[in-house]
C-alpha cells in the first residue's frame, strides 16, 4: 500500500516549554497539564510532537543546511570517515559514515547513507576527557566506557566550522529537552519530576545524533543478481530511552498501530518524540515504544534523529516485565518483539518473535555496544 493510501496517524502536539523552565518558574498547574498530555500520548500511540522546545526556526533552519552540506562533500571524504572502510567495530560505530546498504535492521537494503555524533569527547593521552555543556572545565568521568568516542567531522576544506557548531550545539540542546521530557514523564507516572533521573544518569554521554540522507530507492543498484527489497528505515522500535526527529516537512515516517501502517504527517517547526524501548520496558509496557519505519519511495529526503539514551550502567529491566503477573500477556509478547531484545542482524530480523535472543543480565551500554554490530552490514 503506498503511503497515500494509508491513514494518517492523529499525533498530539504538546507544548513542553514548562518543563524547560527552572523550577521555581514552572506552574504546579500547567506541569500537570503538560503531564497529563504526554502520559496520554505515551500510553496510546507512543508517540507526539513537541512544540515549545526552544529551538528557533532560524537553528532548525541552519541545522538543516548543516546536514545537506555533511552529505555534499567528497566520496573521498566520506571515505576517510567511513565506519565500514576502517572496519570499526562497536563503540566507534556510533561515529562517523555510514554508506548506501552498509547499516539495516532487517533483509532489506535500507536506501540511505547516514552520520553520527554524540558527546564532544576529546581524545587524551589516557583515555577520553569530557567537555561538559557550557563550560569550559574537563572533569575525568568516572569510568570510561564501550560507548565513549570522539566525534570525527569532515576537515575545514570539506565542511565549514560553522556547520559542524550548528551540530554540536543542537545536540546540546537535544540533550536538555531529553532531560525536560525525562522529569515529564516522571510526572507522568504519578512520580516526583526527578523519579527517572537516576536511570539517565550519564546518558547524555553516549546519546547520538543521527543524521539521515534518504535517496530514491531507484537510485540504489543492487550487485546481487536477485533484486533485493528496498526500504527508507526497516521497521523497529528504538532502543534507549526516548527518541526526537527533526524532519524535513515532506513525511515518510510510518507508525503500526491499531493494525495497521500510519503514516505520520509533518508539522513544520515541531520536533517528533517516541518512546524507546529501555523505557517502555521500565513501565512494563504501560508505555508504548511504538514500532516504525521510513518510507521514502521515490523522494529524497533528510532527518536529524537523537536517540537519548539511559545511563551506561543502567540495567535493562526485562526480567521485570517477564515476571509482572500484573501485565497483561499481549503486552508482555509486545515486549518480547522489542528490536532491543530481537536478533537484527541480517539474518534474523524476521525470525518468529518466540524466537527472541534471551537478554542478558549486562548494563544497557554493553549490550547497546553489541546491537550496532547486529545492524551493519
Ligand atoms: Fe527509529
Amino acid at each position: 500500500m503506498s503511503p497515500a493510501n494509508k491513514p494518517a496517524l492523529e499525533v498530539p502536539v504538546i507544548d513542553v516549554s514548562v518543563l524547560l523552565k527552572n523550577a521555581d518558574e514552572a506552574s504546579p498547574e500547567d506541569l500537570k497539564i503538560c503531564a497529563d498530555e504526554l502520559k496520554a500520548a505515551v500510553s496510546s500511540i507512543g508517540v507526539f510532537r513537541i512544540s515549545g522546545h526552544g529551538i528557533s526556526n532560524e537553528d532548525q533552519t541552519d541545522a538543516s543546511d548543516a546536514v545537506k552540506s555533511l552529505f555534499n562533500v567528497s566520496e573521498a571524504e566520506k571515505h576517510r570517515l567511513s565506519v565500514k572502510a576502517n572496519n570499526i567495530k562497536s563503540a566507534a560505530v556510533a561515529r562517523g559514515y555510514i554508506g548506501i546498504g552498509e547499516e539495516s535492521g532487517s533483509h532489506r537494503v535500507e536506501v540511505k547513507e547516514g552520520f553520527s555524533m554524540g558527546y564532544r569527547w576529546d581524545a587524551v593521552e589516557a583515555g577520553f576527557t569530557p567537555k561538559p555543556m557550557g563550560t569550559k572545565t574537563r572533569p575525568v568521568p568516572e569510568t570510561l566506557n564501550a560507548l565513549q568516542a570522539v566525534n570525527v567531522w569532515p576537515t575545514e576544506d570539506h565542511l565549514d566550522l560553522q556547520s559542524r557548531i550548528s551540530m554540536d550545539s543542537l545536540f546540546e540542546h537535544m540533550t536538555r529537552v531529553s532531560q525536560a521530557l525525562v522529569r515529564g514523564f516522571s510526572m507522568a507516572m504519578g512520580e516526583e519530576a526527578g523519579y527517572l533521573t537516576p536511570y539517565c544518569k550519564g546518558g547524555e554521554n553516549i546519546s547520538l545524533l543521527r543524521l539521515f540522507h534518504y535517496f530514491p530507492y531507484s537510485q540504489y543498484k543492487s550487485d546481487q543478481s536477485v533484486d533485493v527489497e528496498r526500504i527508507g528505515s526497516s521497521p523497529h522500535t528504538d532502543w534507549g530511552f526516548l527518541t526526537l526527529i527533526m524532519e524535513p516537512g515532506i513525511g515518510g515516517l510510518e507508525v503500526f498501530h491499531d493494525g495497521e501502517w500510519n503514516t505520520v504527517p509533518p508539522v513544520p517547526g515541531t520536533l517528533v518524540c517516541n518512546v524507546g524501548d529501555y523505557f517502555s520496558m521500565l513501565t512494563n509496557g504501560k508505555f508504548v515504544s511504538p514500532l516504525h519505519k521510513v518510507v521514502t519511495g521515490d523522494e529524497e529526503r533528510y532527518s536529524i534523529v537523537y536517540f537519548y539514551y539511559p545511563g551506561y550502567n543502567s540495567h535493562i529491566p526485562q526480567q521485570t516485565c517477564s515476571q509482572d503477573q500484573e501485565v497483561p500477556s499481549s503486552i508482555r509478547d509486545g515486549l518480547k518483539s522489542y528490536s532491543l531484545v530481537t536478533d537484527q542482524s541480517a539474518n534474523g530480523a524476521d525470525l518468529d518473535q518466540s524466537e527472541s535472543i534471551t537478554l542478558d543480565d549486562v548494563p544497557f551500554g554493553t549490550y547497546i555496544a553489541r546491537k550496532w554490530e547486529q545492524v551493519a552490514r
